[in-house]
């Protein structure tokens, strides 16, 4: 059987500090691009590499039997295994933040079990901020515990949103912001999807959503907003996955929600 999920999330901490205190070394040390991926935009540094590689190590001697996913190397020869624990990595999130030295790009590590994510860690690599949840334990930040906004009124949310790299993607992301502008306060794209939901989860914005995002873009981000007390989901009754993640305030949902089909924000390429 699995070990409880604060048991995962031990491990979890312990990892994404090495692995947040080798990305910022590394960025000190400069960086630049090493490949693209699927644009030319798309780039991944030596550090996204060298850092998802000690994850990956760590873990393998941490948790020998479990599985893995992760952003640059995939599921690598750990398959899953049923009951089994995963972990999902994403090395940095925000990596073009990384390598324009913007201090918003983080280490994001998420324990699931069963398909369900139970434990996760995002760390900002330039600050030190650290986020923690467990499923059922609440979202934390540094030690003191998370609520959401209170905000009601979609008019008056500050509301983040990310953007893919294929360029059909972008355009058609960029139409629905342009007709969501005038319906909410403001509208930010900071760059890291696993801190936008962890910024939400302490009501440092008001909502977020985002499409086309990879599981190990938000699975622990996902669950310290839902642990803090935000509703994840993605459109017309369907869970948050690649087609689209709101997440939003109970009362601010169904608004958004809304708001957000009339412009088939899950649409598009
Ligand atoms: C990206 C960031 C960005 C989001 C993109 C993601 P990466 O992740 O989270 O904010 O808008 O959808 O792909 O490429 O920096 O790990």
């Amino acid at each position: 059987t699995a070990p409880a999920p604060r048991d995962l999330l031990e491990i979890a901490v312990t990892v994404a500090r090495d692995a947040a205190a080798t990305a910022y070394r590394m960025r000190a040390e400069g960086v630049s691009v090493a490949a693209t991926k699927s644009t030319v935009t798309d780039v991944v540094t030596a550090a996204d590499r060298a850092v998802e590689r000690q994850v990956l190590d760590a873990l393998r001697q941490l948790r020998p039997d479990d599985a893995v996913l992760g952003e640059e190397y995939g599921a690598g020869d750990t398959p899953a295994v049923a009951g089994g624990v995963r972990w999902i990595v994403d090395p940095i999130d925000g990596t073009v933040n990384y390598l324009y030295g913007l201090p918003y790009c983080a280490v994001s590590l998420a324990a699931e079990v069963d398909g369900e994510v139970v434990a996760g860690v995002v760390r900002n690599v330039a600050t030190g901020e650290e986020w923690t949840a467990t499923a059922g334990g609440g979202a934390w930040r540094d030690g003191a515990r998370l609520r959401c906004s209170t905000e009601t009124d979609l008019g008056q949310a500050l509301v983040a949103t990310g953007f893919g790299y294929d360029p059909g993607r972008r355009a058609h992301q960029a139409r629905v912001v342009a007709h969501l502008i005038p319906h909410v306060r403001d509208i930010r794209r900071l760059g890291a999807a696993a801190l936008d939901l962890c910024l939400a989860a302490e009501g440092r914005v008001d909502a977020y959503y985002e499409k086309g995002l990879a599981a190990w873009d938000q699975a622990a981000g996902a669950l310290v907003a839902a642990e803090a007390g935000l509703r994840v989901a993605g459109l017309r009754g369907l869970p948050a996955g690649p087609d689209l993640v709101v997440a939003a305030p109970p009362a601010l949902f169904g608004p958004l929600h809304d708001r957000l089909v009339d412009l088939d924000a899950s649409g598009g390429p």
